[in-house]
C-alpha cells in the first residue's frame, strides 16, 4: 500500500531543553536510542537552548541556520527534533533546512508504525498517524519534493495519503474508527470470555527497556520478540501462566511506556492498555541498575494513572540484579504482603521468587473448598458452572459434590435471589476463610 525505503534515514537531532529541566545527557541518549529505534542513522546532534520558543521554527532563529549548516555539510536528508511542534513550525523549518523535518511526536509514530503487530495496533497507528497528518495536510509538501525519500516521517499512510485531499482522509478516518470500534469489541468479549473463566490476570507495566518482554518468555517460555530496541512490544501478548500456588493465570505484555508520550498517542493506546486497567494485578518492571529508576517508576505510574489504571494493585519487580549487583530477594510490607521482588528475567535467577509473591498475591483471595448442593440448589449450580468456579464434581441422589475453585469475588455476586441458596454460598464463603 506504501513505499518503505530500504535505504536508512540519515538524520540531524535537534535536542531543545531549557534552563530548568532535568537530566539533559539522559534525555539526549534516549532521543537517540528512539531514533535507532526506527533505523535512522544519527549523524550530528545540536543541543538547542530554548527559554522563549520562536513561534516561526520553535528554535531561534540563528540555531536554525546553524541546523541548516549542518545538515548541509554532513549531507543529511532529515532533522528530527525532540519536541512538539506545530504544523507551522515543522513547515518553516523544512523550508529553511532543505530537509524533512519530523519531530517527537512523527518519530514515536513511525516506531509505532513499525512496531505494530496486531490488526488493533495496526488499526490504532494508522488512525493515529491520519490523525497527526490531517493537521499538517494544508502546507503541501511541494517545497521538499527535490529532496523527498527516506523513511521515518513517510511510513505508514505514506505519501499516497499526503497527497490525497482532506475528505478522503476523513473518509478513511471514519472508516477506520469504526473497524477499530469493532475490533475492540472483540476484545472486550475475549477480556469478558476470560473474566468467566475466573482466571486471574497479570499485567506487565514498565519503562521502556526494563525488561517487560524478557520477564514475559522467561515466565512463559515462549519466544515473545525481545530486542534492545525501545518499543520492542507495541501490542500485548497474553499467554497463560503457569505454576503458580494458586492455579493458572495469565500474563499480558504491554508496549513500554515513556516520558512525554504525546498526548493523543495515550489516547489511541487507551485500547491496547485495556490490559493493564484491567488487569487484577500489575508486574511494575523496573531496571535495577537504572540510576534514574526512580524517577522512571514515576513516570510510569503517570501513564498508568492516565489510563484509569492507578487503582490497579502492584507487585513492583526489580529486574536485572545480575547488572545492579543485588541479590534475589522479595521484599514485603508490614502485613507481610509482598510488594517487590528482585531478580534477572535474563539470567533466570529469583524467578522462583516471583512466582511465589504471585502465588501469594493472587490466591489470597481466591475460595477453593469442596461444597455440597442439594438437587434443588440447580440454579446456583448453573451460575457456579457458568462462571468456571468449579473445578471438580460428581453427582448422585443426594446432589453434587463440588470442589469450587475461584476468586473470593466470583463467587460472592452469585447468591441471586434464592434465600437457600445465599445461605450456601454464605457458608462456602466462611469456610473458606
Ligand atoms: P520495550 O518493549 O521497549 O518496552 O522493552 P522491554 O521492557 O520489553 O525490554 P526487553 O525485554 O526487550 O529488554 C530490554 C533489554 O534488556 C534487552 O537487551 C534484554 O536482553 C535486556 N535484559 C532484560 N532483562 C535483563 C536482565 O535481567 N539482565 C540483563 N543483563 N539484561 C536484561
Amino acid at each position: 500500500m506504501f513505499d518503505r525505503q530500504k535505504r536508512g534515514d540519515r538524520a540531524v537531532l535537534v535536542l531543545p531543553h531549557s534552563r530548568g529541566e532535568g537530566d539533559s545527557l539522559r534525555r539526549a541518549e534516549e532521543f537517540a536510542e528512539l531514533v535507532k529505534s526506527a533505523g535512522a542513522e544519527v549523524l550530528g546532534v545540536i543541543n538547542a537552548r530554548v527559554e522563549d520558543p520562536n513561534p516561526r521554527y520553535y528554535i531561534g532563529s540563528g540555531k536554525a541556520n546553524e541546523v541548516a549548516e549542518a545538515a548541509r555539510a554532513l549531507e543529511a536528508d532529515l532533522v528530527l527534533v525532540d519536541h512538539l511542534l506545530t504544523p507551522v513550525q515543522e513547515r518553516n523549518l523544512e523550508k529553511h533546512l532543505g530537509v524533512r523535518v519530523v519531530d517527537r511526536a512523527g518519530l514515536i509514530l513511525d516506531i509505532f508504525a513499525q512496531r505494530a503487530r496486531s490488526h488493533e495496533g495496526k488499526l490504532e497507528v494508522e488512525l493515529a498517524q491520519l490523525k497527526h497528518l490531517a493537521t499538517r495536510l494544508v502546507r503541501g509538501w511541494t517545497h521538499l519534493d527535490a529532496q523527498r525519500g527516506g523513511a521515518i516521517g513517510n511510513r505508514g499512510p505514506g505519501e499516497t495519503q499526503l497527497e490525497t485531499d482532506r475528505r478522503l482522509l476523513g473518509e478513511r478516518v471514519k472508516q477506520l474508527t469504526k473497524r477499530l470500534e469493532k475490533v475492540q469489541v472483540q476484545r472486550g468479549q475475549q477480556r469478558r470470555s476470560r473474566l468467566r473463566n475466573t482466571v486471574p490476570r497479570v499485567a506487565l507495566v514498565g519503562y521502556t527497556n526494563a525488561g517487560k518482554s524478557t520477564l514475559f518468555n522467561a515466565l512463559t517460555t515462549g519466544d515473545v520478540y525481545a530486542a534492545d530496541l525501545l518499543f520492542a512490544t507495541l501490542d500485548p501478548t497474553v499467554r497463560k501462566l503457569e505454576n503458580l500456588s494458586c492455579g493458572p493465570a495469565v500474563i499480558a505484555d504491554t508496549v513500554g511506556f515513556i516520558r512525554e508520550l504525546p498526548h493523543d498517542l495515550v489516547a489511541a493506546f487507551r485500547a491496547t492498555l485495556a490490559e493493564a486497567r484491567d488487569a487484577d494485578l500489575l508486574l511494575h518492571v523496573s531496571d535495577a541498575a537504572d540510576e534514574e529508576r526512580e524517577r522512571l517508576h514515576g513516570v510510569v505510574d503517570k501513564v498508568l494513572e492516565e489510563i484509569d489504571a492507578g487503582d490497579v494493585p502492584q507487585l513492583h519487580v526489580m529486574n536485572k540484579i545480575d547488572l545492579a549487583g543485588a541479590e534475589p530477594r522479595i521484599e514485603r510490607d508490614g502485613t507481610g504482603k509482598p510488594v517487590r521482588v528482585w531478580l534477572s528475567a535474563g539470567t533466570g535467577v529469583g524467578l522462583e521468587l516471583l512466582r511465589q509473591a504471585l502465588g501469594e498475591l493472587l490466591g489470597g483471595d481466591r475460595v477453593q473448598a469442596p461444597l455440597h448442593l442439594p438437587l434443588s440448589a440447580g440454579r446456583l449450580h448453573a451460575r457456579l458452572k457458568a462462571a468456571g468456579a468449579i473445578s471438580s464434581e460428581t453427582i448422585d441422589e443426594h446432589g453434587w459434590q463440588l470442589l469450587i475453585d475461584a476468586p473470593r469475588s466470583v463467587i460472592a455476586p452469585l447468591s441471586g435471589g434464592d434465600a437457600n441458596e445465599a445461605q450456601l454460598l454464605r457458608e462456602l464463603l466462611a469456610v473458606a476463610e
